[in-house]
């Protein structure tokens, strides 16, 4: 039983660091009465013992509790997990299958945007190997190459030389490393500027924004190595002032949900923009749409938010936004820095106790766990690539970053076998020249 006078039960589907803040947050709703998560990690409470893609199983247990249901990541949207609740009459927040193609299928969204004049860099899309490095070689400009398909951050090169470029369609192409993913690629122009995640909450006419944040993507400090999901992440960003947000909203969100609306996928649920900013002259472009919430975007996020996130939730599912008010901030800023397994996004090993988590909860500090697992009796193992994310709140990114790097380094596993950059927090400037190779 939770606390009396609270009415809702939660269902969130997902394992993450994002899952876990998103189910810390909705836990203290004063109109919440449990939180369940499906598979959920060694941080969550009420883990329910279902295969996580058991969609039967699911709309069994949300119906028997009387869930609203959450999905946090890409893969079951990408399924049609919320055109199956929603077909058992089941409430759930997250896009259709076909509204979440704006995410696994990036030749559709990229075509999306060019039909609707949405800035995004010049591309092409090949299904030839032979055609794609023909292409390669006819261009002078860097390129980018990236899988069609999702490749959980990891299925993007950002290339210096055209042999990087080829070596890129090999891996998608010849190689397979994101299987079909990989089948189709997008070439397109490599822009330079600051980057920064708009995310919004929509109900399919009409959207709440989030405030503005900013992921770190390469393993190392300054931005070198291979791309990952995310390894730390901040809010809010320097620069992005109340003329970016209004330019975001007219020139992307806007015209995004429209779009949407006119191809008769309505969007529903949280709707992610990858912008790369123009530094010259300060226009937005488009570099990716997600159609569900940043990790670890999210989790420098909800520690800054003031209101109550279920209301919007609710609102979301029930088509009512219009009349929700605006989010409330914190005036403070957060920054979320992730530790990872040693060797992530490649090969690490897993099963290793984590010492030194705060037995405490600690004023202005928030550990979500990804990859983690519980062991009897008391025991907390690595169990992923991402195993923890630290979020601090602080006077300014400088007294938030500080206060996330003390209790990080109170925290071990292994040999040494923690990874995390030092310099999350830290304003980059811009894309990296390094590439995207590991
Ligand atoms: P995406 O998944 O498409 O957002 O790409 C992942 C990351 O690759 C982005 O956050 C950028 O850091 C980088 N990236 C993607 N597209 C471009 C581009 N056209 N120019 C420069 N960097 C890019
Ligand atoms: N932080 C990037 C993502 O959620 O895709």
């Amino acid at each position: 039983m939770g606390p009396v006078g609270r009415e809702k039960n939660l269902l969130i589907i997902g394992s993450g660091g994002r899952e876990h803040a998103l189910g810390w947050k909705l836990g203290q709703s004063t109109r919440v009465k449990s939180v369940f998560f499906c598979p959920g990690n060694g941080g969550t409470e009420n883990n329910i013992l279902i295969d996580d893609s058991d969609v039967d199983k699911l709309i069994k247990f949300a119906a028997e509790n009387e869930c609203d249901t959450i999905v946090g990541p890409e893969i079951p949207l990408g399924k049609g997990i919320v055109d199956q609740f929603l077909s058992r009459g089941l409430r759930i927040f997250g896009p259709k299958k076909a509204a979440a193609k704006l995410e696994y299928s990036k030749a559709f969204s990229k075509n999306f945007m060019k039909n609707l004049g949405i800035r995004t860099a010049p591309f092409a899309v090949f299904s030839s190997y032979k055609d794609a490095k023909d292409y390669v070689r006819a261009q002078n400009n860097e390129l980018v190459v990236k899988a069609d398909g999702l490749a959980a951050g990891k299925g993007v090169f950002v290339c210096e030389t055209q042999t990087q470029a080829i070596k890129a369609l090999q891996i998608l192409m010849f190689d397979k490393r994101f299987e079909d993913s990989g089948r189709k690629v997008i070439i397109e122009k490599k822009l330079s500027g600051q980057e920064a995640s708009y995310i919004v909450i929509c109900d399919g006419n009409t959207f709440v924004p989030f405030a503005v944040s900013k992921d770190h993507k390469r393993v190392y400090d300054d931005d070198k190595g291979p791309n990952t999901g995310g390894m730390g992440s901040y809010s809010p960003v320097e620069g992005f002032d109340k003329n970016m947000e209004r330019e975001v909203i007219k020139s992307i969100i806007q015209p995004t949900i429209t779009g949407m609306k006119r191809l008769d996928s309505p969007f529903t649920g949280f709707l992610y923009v990858g912008l790369m900013i123009d530094k010259e002259n300060a226009i937005p472009y488009v570099l990716e749409f997600n159609t569900r919430m940043g990790d670890p975007e999210c989790q420098s996020l909800l520690v800054r938010m003031d209101s109550d996130l279920y209301p919007y939730i609710e609102a979301g599912i029930d088509k009512r936004l219009h009349a929700m008010p605006p989010i409330r901030w914190k005036t403070q800023s957060s920054v979320c820095v992730v530790m990872a397994s040693k060797g992530y996004p490649g090969k690490y090993r897993k099963g290793q106790e984590i010492f030194g988590l705060p037995s405490r909860a600690t004023e202005n500090v928030a550990i979500f766990h990804a990859g983690t697992k519980k062991e009897l009796p008391n025991r907390i193992v690595t169990a992923g690539g991402r195993v923890l994310c630290v979020s601090a709140t602080g006077q300014n990114l400088d007294a938030a970053r500080k206060k996330a790097y003390a209790t990080i380094r109170r925290i071990r596993w292994g040999h040494e076998e923690e990874h995390y950059r030092r310099d999350i927090g830290k304003p980059s400037g811009g894309v990296s020249k390094k590439d995207g190779f590991a």
